[in-house]
């Protein structure tokens, strides 16, 4: 492999010529209080900072950007940090997803218009992960993902707090009259006790070991706690292997082939990852030019392993017990014959020398093949009369005895009507029922919102039940659990299947035979198909209005129709 030298460097266009434009980019370099020879002939890295104070979950970026700088000096580099639009989980109305793919196209532009040789991606939150990876995948510079790292596993009266799943998980206890005011209070203090993502199985936590094992992070990045001081040595690290990245010309094109994009769903299979990984992955392979699509992932959960013991889904632990226990490399040497070892990871060597020596240190956190969590079934696609463009379920997180299940359609038409009947004690509703809620798909909700968890109505909640079987066309967290079918397709807003679902009709799952259907019959559904009407676009002006001229449904990723093309194929970078 021949090594780039300092004259090919793409930020020489910027600096190296003896004419005016150069000089002018030169003299701004020195405005910083910087001399030439500091970032002449240099690869120049840009930091991307999702840091926020919105982004509570990336506030030790602040700190840890510093790292990064002083491994890209002690390699030779020049870095310069660069703010990007911060998507928090926690705060954003009415979801960040609405905003994952303004992020990647911000994170696309911004490096293609900048003098940068290659980038670090500083993300974690949701949607971070996706949308920094997907605009550095079509901006083509080499580039390595710093994952921000699970926050400390929560803590109450002695008792481990998982993000997101207790908080539902207490909630209910709440609302069932079993949980006094002190009790709730003390749970809000102890559930997010320091900076980092959160610490369940959710989003946050499978999109980094997506982005690890998809070969973007230093390996076995994504494991490390926000707070250990191993996460500033994996920056600094981060920024000294990023600047070898430019002069090897390791671009984002020789990581993610088909192979690393496989590689990313079985292990996003055998963590019990969030059902939203479905959607991002097959955003971020179609940038990548690789066609993943919902049977594949289909397929690979039929037949991979659950084997991390980690909440919704495994029962027990959270992602602090997870790395020490030898963290997601660990897991993946328990299931390298179904990996893709020969795939080119960040650091220059292939998926299987970096497996090389990971060993389980606690094998009822990270299981064996022989004792999996579950043999199978950490995502299902279903099809069917209701979603014949697909729907996801995760059959590891909900009751097995809805697997098979029959019950008549409650169907809500919005959120506030669902909240209203949830939380009103005389709701007449059976066990059996099942909860729809419609328009909340990617141009209804707008924006995809994660609203798929529908509360358990009050007046069953009273009678001890905790699951039922639900159905929308939105998402939902990845820290929820529960007989939830979401992401059916087409949604109802543009006129799915599921517009035409009507109070009382029978909804039918069959989990094994992957059947989503109302059976009602095909004359009846033609009847109300003709009387169906259109809603009223969401926007008019905005970026919510490019959205909803743009997006994709969900079984296509959800990107920009004009985004997802492969590596780079745009009018190319301006050589002015
Ligand atoms: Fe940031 Fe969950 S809120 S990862
Ligand atoms: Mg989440």
């Amino acid at each position: 492999m021949t090594r780039k030298s300092p004259q090919d460097l793409r930020s020489a266009r910027w600096f190296a010529p003896d004419d005016l434009r150069s000089f002018g980019h030169r003299s701004r370099m020195m405005q910083l209080g910087y001399a030439e020879e500091d970032f002449r002939d240099k690869p120049i890295i840009g930091i991307l900072n999702t840091w926020s104070e919105l982004n509570t979950c990336h506030s030790h970026f602040r700190e840890r950007v510093q790292d990064v700088k002083r491994g890209v000096l002690q390699a030779g580099g020049f870095a310069v940090e660069m703010p990007s639009l911060s998507l928090d989980e926690s705060f954003l109305k009415p979801t960040s997803m609405l905003y994952r793919n303004m992020l990647a196209m911000e994170t696309e532009e911004m490096i293609r218009a900048h003098p940068l040789d290659g980038v670090v991606l500083m993300g974690g939150c949701d949607k971070t992960t996706p949308g920094l990876v997907m605009g550095a995948i079509s901006a083509g510079v080499p580039m390595i993902y710093l994952p921000a790292g699970p926050m400390l596993r929560g803590n109450y009266a002695g008792k481990a707090l998982g993000s997101g799943s207790d908080a539902w998980k207490y909630w209910d206890e709440r609302r069932a009259g079993k949980l006094s005011d002190a009790e709730w209070i003390g749970i809000q203090g102890g559930i997010a006790r320091s900076a980092g993502t959160c610490m369940t199985m959710g989003t946050a936590s499978t999109m980094m070991a997506i982005a690890d094992a998809m070969g973007l992070t230093l390996p076995g990045a994504s494991s490390i706690p926000a707070v250990d001081s191993g996460h500033q040595r994996m920056s600094a690290e981060c920024g000294r292997r990023i600047v070898e990245m430019v002069f090897e010309d390791l671009t984002p094109d020789r990581i993610i082939t088909e192979g690393a994009c496989r590689n990313a769903a079985v292990v996003a299979m055998a963590t019990g990852c969030s059902t939203n990984a479905v959607v991002h992955l097959i955003a971020m392979a179609r940038r990548a030019g690789v066609n993943l699509t919902l049977d594949d992932l289909d397929a690979l959960g039929r037949t991979t392993p659950l084997l991390a013991n980690i909440r919704p889904s495994g029962k027990d632990y959270l992602m602090e017990d997870f790395f020490y226990a030898g963290g997601l490399r660990a897991l993946m040497k328990q299931i390298e014959d179904r990996l893709d070892v020969s795939a080119m990871m960040v650091n220059g060597k292939t998926m299987g020398e970096n497996l090389e020596g990971a060993a389980v240190y606690n094998d009822d956190v990270i299981r064996p093949i022989s004792n999996p969590v579950y043999a199978e079934g950490s995502l299902a696609v279903l099809r069917g009369n209701l979603c014949p463009d697909g729907a996801v379920i995760k059959p590891a997180a909900c009751d097995p005895k809805f697997h098979v299940h029959e019950g008549p359609a409650l169907v809500f038409d919005s959120y506030p009507e669902m909240k209203k009947a949830v939380d009103d004690e005389t709701l007449d509703i059976t066990p059996d029922h099942v909860m729809v809620l419609r328009n909340a798909g990617p141009l209804g909700g707008p924006g995809f919102p994660e609203w798929g968890m529908l509360p358990i109505p009050k007046a069953l909640i009273k009678k001890g039940h905790r699951d039922m079987l639900r159905i929308s066309d939105a998402r939902m967290s990845g820290t929820s659990y529960g007989a939830c079918v979401l992401h059916v397709a087409p949604e109802s807003y543009v006129g799915g299947p599921l517009a035409l679902l009507q109070n009382g009709d029978i909804v039918r799952l069959d989990l094994a035979a992957r059947r989503l259907d109302m059976l009602v019959d095909e004359a009846e559904l033609a009847r109300r198909k003709a009387a169906w009407i259109k809603p009223e676009g969401r926007y008019e002006r905005g970026y919510g209005y490019m959205f909803s001229q743009h997006v994709t449904q969900a079984d296509q990723g959800c990107d920009f129709d004009f985004l997802q093309t492969d590596f780079g194929r745009t009018a190319g970078e301006p050589d002015i």
